[in-house]
């Protein structure tokens, strides 16, 4: 018999993301030194640990030089103008930049101790623990149920299609809305339930961190407030990283806060991305660092 309040299996120790190869080379993951100005955040164990991380699109630098250490089972929050390279800097957290032929990433990020970009390790697997969810809601053409049982089918985890199924929807909000028609189409559901379907989605492989691109994006002020409240009842179990431009839902939800911009370079006309500063939301959005930050959540940027 199975309690109904502990259906929920035991998180499990992070998965290795390496490859057989790297894990029996028998080099121990190093750790970086924390940049200097990601200080205020290093009470909390990191799960990313960024240095000098510059993503070139061919010859083109988007962004360049970031420095960062995100704390893990916190919501932190990418804010900036458009065009300043956030969704690009989020993609090099799955290592969804590989995906893109002309995409070099330079510097390291460290997941968990790990170098994400070492030869070893297995990208495929990367994706798996750090799932994705996209600006624009992208279900598969299948089922509800489909698509929830997609990655745990090919992935072939442990435990029952349809309990996965039905916990999955039930975190993400959707189960009482869907679960009597979980053989219809998903692209029959409106905009904010396929969103959280996609959320859901993501859910059902078990992930450790998810990464969202502007969810709620096209959503009406219902369906956000439905994946806000989403973000804070996983949040304990889950690290979030949102790109988000709505300044109110970063505030609303986050714990910690990245402002970004575009510099401009007179001489050679380039346009390139940098991190401002990340902090504490609160100390963001109520005594910014650099004056820079300060003028784009009053509105004065630009
Ligand atoms: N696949 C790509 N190929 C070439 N350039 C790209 C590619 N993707 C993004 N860029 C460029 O990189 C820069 C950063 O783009 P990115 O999409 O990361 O910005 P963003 O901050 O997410 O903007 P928005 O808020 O509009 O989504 C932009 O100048 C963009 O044109
Ligand atoms: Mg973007």
């Amino acid at each position: 018999m199975t309690d109904p309040e502990r259906t929920e299996p035991e998180r499990t120790a992070p998965v290795d993301i390496r490859t057989r190869t790297a894990m029996t080379d028998g080099a121990a993951p190093q750790a970086t030194t924390a940049p200097a100005h990601a200080e205020a955040v290093q009470d909390d164990a990191a799960v990313f640990e960024l240095s000098g991380v510059s993503v070139y699109y061919g010859t083109y630098r988007a962004i360049r030089d970031v420095a960062m250490v995100l704390p893990q089972r916190r919501i932190s929050a990418f804010i900036g103008p458009s065009g300043c390279g956030k969704t690009t800097l989020l993609r090099c957290f799955n290592r969804m930049n590989d995906l893109i032929p002309s995409a070099r990433v330079e510097g390291r990020i460290n997941y968990r101790g790990l170098d994400l970009y070492d030869e070893g390790v297995d990208p495929i697997e990367v994706r798996t623990r750090i799932g994705m969810v996209f600006q624009k809601p992208n279900p598969f053409p299948k089922s509800i149920r489909d698509n929830i049982a997609f990655g745990p089918r090919v992935l072939k985890l442990p435990g029952d299609i349809d309990e996965i199924v039905e916990r999955s929807l039930r975190r993400a909000a959707l189960w009482d809305e869907v679960k009597d028609r979980l053989k219809d189409s998903a692209l029959g559901l409106s905009g904010g339930q396929q969103q959280r379907l996609c959320i859901a989605r993501a859910l059902a492989v078990d992930p450790e961190v998810i990464l969202m691109d502007e969810p709620c994006s096209a959503l009406d002020p219902i369906a956000t407030g439905r994946i806000e409240d989403l973000m804070e009842e996983i949040k304990s179990e889950y690290t979030i990283l949102i790109v988000t431009h709505n300044m109110q839902q970063a505030a609303r939800v986050s714990d910690r806060c990245a402002f970004f911009t575009t510099e401009v370079n007179e001489k050679s006309d380039t346009r390139t991305g940098v991190l401002v500063e990340f902090d504490r939301t609160e100390q963001i959005f109520s005594n910014p660092a650099d004056q820079r930050t300060e003028h784009y959540i009053t509105g004065r940027f630009g």
